[in-house]
């Protein structure tokens, strides 16, 4: 098992474009397990390379109550998008930040599956948000991006300030390895 430290908003790493996978090989697979152990060990739903600073056309999905349902995506495309829907999100590189966002309601994407098989899959309600967030971190989009710039600066203020504590907290204790 191996865990990938995740990027934290407001990162600019999060902010690049990732690039398609030219052949999905063993060490895009590699990839595919490191994120879906850094996934299912955050708590996290979905993650996308960008957050694990891979500039890759790759994403993992676990929308499951048992946490057994891996989905893969590699060079997802969506093809046809319907409906509107609201949903609070949340982003694992936005920690304890949560607000409502719209998404197509139902969404038919194409992609690769970690053997390399192209498949197509048609998504509704939390999946298909699951999907639009994802897809989004390639194109270096974060989901606090669709909120008002009032909230913007807040959750950033708010960032920052966690992120001084981690600092000044790992100062004060030794680290544990
Ligand atoms: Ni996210």
């Amino acid at each position: 098992m191996a865990y990938l430290t995740i990027l934290s908003y407001p990162d600019p790493r999060l902010y690049r474009k990732a690039a398609p996978v030219q052949s999905v090989d063993d060490s895009v697979r590699a990839l595919v397990r490191d994120m879906a152990d850094t996934m299912y060990a955050a708590r996290g739903v979905g993650l996308a390379a960008t957050q694990v600073d891979v500039h890759k056309r790759v994403i993992v999905i676990d929308i499951s109550e048992a946490r057994d349902h891996l989905l893969t995506l590699i060079n997802p495309v969506i093809v046809e998008k319907e409906g509107t829907q609201y949903s609070e999100e949340g982003c694992l590189s936005v920690p304890g930040v949560y607000d409502r966002v719209e998404r197509a309601q139902r969404v038919k994407i194409q992609a690769l599956g970690s053997t390399g098989e192209s498949f197509e899959l048609v998504a509704e309600q939390m999946l298909a948000v699951c999907i639009q967030h994802e897809m989004d971190h390639l194109e270096g989009k974060v989901f606090v991006d669709y909120l008002s710039r009032l909230k913007q600066a807040r959750i950033r203020a708010r960032m920052e300030k966690q992120l001084r504590k981690s600092v000044k907290t790992s100062a004060i204790h030794p680290p544990i390895f």
